[in-house]
């Protein structure tokens, strides 16, 4: 289990690099979490000098700002390869500048059709040896290309030293959600199908495609978001309490969640397309690629037999939040003269971006001689201002060798074999305009749990 002694970052120079990685890595040092050599290796004919202006660049704009002596630390632990990723003397150069390094972590930021070739390199190179290897989503592009990723990784690495990044599972938030289940006792007896109608998770994001238009036009809403970060968000909502300790524990009962879960139906499927996408850079003129999709889980458990869990996820949509309803049944009896409204009694889950909420809703009586009602929420929040970033915290258990906060391959594959009917479908998306909640057939999918929730604006009473 010894840490890893060097940091290897493939993809130095690339978006991920810039938007998530050296804030990461300039918050460990600030926190005393790295002291270890951090090379970069690229194709982009940089240098180090360079590279490091990147660096501060990257944490200036994404990192909250520079520490002058966390980064003066980051930047002496930083070397630079410049190099072809076919060709062996990159790797071979890469071999002599980690040295004495008995352990190294390799985190593969690239594109995924550069795996087979790096992986096989570090192996011909000697920069495998009791190594570890962070892989970043998507793990393949359907369950087949998972299976053969997975066949790739192992010609070389042991399960054990890889590590397939969800970032979604390493954030505050949905660590948030395990532990308030099961950290508390009066939410077990509640939290099955006897007490729970329906449960929505809605990732909506104000912002489009940003430059990645020829990504998004091969991966989509559901491959970007759905099969990975808004599967495990609903594992960690519907999981059984793991059995023992350690982290394969909790692997093992998401996993079990995957394999609950019905395959999807194209008819409880919506896709949308925000009206302008196609004049994205690097979008087809004629795409039908959504960049919205909404749909109806169903999970085959004595838990969960009968609940909905109503999924959606889109971009450039009205707001940028993620949030999570679970609704509970009405009263059995109404003893009031006044109807109950649907979703009256809820638990609702803010998972950011910034705030991060757990809040209760209750109807209460409004003050006066008539038995009328309100809806009032019961609601904890935290601004997270030195909230650990989900990077930050999987780097870190990279390095340790912990796995808990990482994608198991069974998991992989059966969140793959859930969305697999839905995959490449070629009826047309509709058109949505921009900052609306997505399109109108939607609205169908949970018009009788009673609508979807939106989630508004971060409130301002947090703190
Ligand atoms: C990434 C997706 O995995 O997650 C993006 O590729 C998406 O399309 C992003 O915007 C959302 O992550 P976060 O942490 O900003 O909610």
């Amino acid at each position: 289990m010894k840490t890893s002694d060097a940091l290897v970052l493939f993809g130095a120079t690339g978006d991920l690099a810039y938007k998530k990685i050296f804030p990461a890595l300039h918050s460990m040092v600030r926190h005393g979490q790295l002291d270890v050599p951090v090379i970069g290796v690229a194709r982009s004919g940089w240098d180090v000098e360079r590279l490091k202006k990147r660096a501060r660049r990257s944490i200036e704009e994404h990192g909250g700002g520079v520490e002058a002596q966390a980064f003066d630390k980051l930047a002496s632990l930083l070397g630079y390869i410049d190099g072809d990723y076919r060709e062996r003397d990159t790797f071979q150069r890469l071999r002599k500048s980690l040295g004495n390094s008995q352990r190294p972590l390799h985190y593969l930021a690239i594109p995924p059709s550069m795996f087979p070739t790096v992986v096989e390199h570090l192996g011909d190179a000697g920069c495998a040896d009791a190594a570890r290897v962070v892989v970043e989503k998507p793990f393949g592009r359907d369950l087949a290309s998972a299976v053969s990723l997975n066949k790739t990784l192992h010609k070389i690495f042991d399960e054990d030293d890889i590590f397939r990044i969800d970032h979604y599972i390493g954030k505050e938030p949905v660590q948030n959600l395990m532990y308030f289940r099961f950290a508390n006792s009066f939410l077990e007896p509640i939290w099955n199908r006897n007490y729970v109608a329906s449960i929505q998770i809605t990732m909506a994001e104000k912002f489009g495609v940003e430059g990645r238009g020829k990504f998004y036009e091969e991966t989509g809403a559901v491959r970007d978001v759905v099969q990975n970060h808004l599967l495990q968000v609903a594992a960690h909502l519907a999981m059984e309490p793991p059995i023992g300790e350690g982290g394969e524990a909790i692997r093992d009962e998401k996993v079990k969640v995957f394999r609950a879960m019905r395959p999807m139906l194209g008819h409880t499927l919506v896709r949308g397309q925000f009206s302008g996408y196609r004049d994205e850079e690097g979008v087809a003129a004629d795409s039908q690629v959504e960049t919205y999709a909404a749909m109806r889980l169903h999970l085959d458990s004595w838990r969960w037999q009968g609940v909905p869990i109503f999924i959606r996820a889109g971009k450039r949509l009205a707001v940028t939040a993620t949030e999570v309803l679970v609704t509970l049944r009405r009263p059995p009896h109404n003893i009031f003269d006044e109807p109950l409204p649907d979703q009256a009694n809820y638990f609702r889950f803010r998972l950011g971006p910034k705030q991060v909420a757990i809040a209760a809703g209750a109807r209460t009586k409004e003050p006066g001689e008539k038995m009328k009602g309100r809806e009032t929420e019961l609601f904890v929040c935290s601004e997270g201002a030195d909230e650990m970033d989900a990077y930050e915290r999987l780097i870190g258990d990279a390095m340790e060798g912990d796995p808990t906060l990482f994608a198991r391959q069974d998991g992989v594959e059966a969140a793959w074999r859930i969305v697999e009917p839905i995959l490449n479908r070629k009826s047309p998306v509709e058109v949505y305009k921009p900052g609306s909640w997505g399109p109108e057939a939607a609205e169908k999918l949970t018009a009788e749990f009673g609508g979807w929730h939106n989630p508004k604006r971060a409130q301002s009473r947090c703190g």
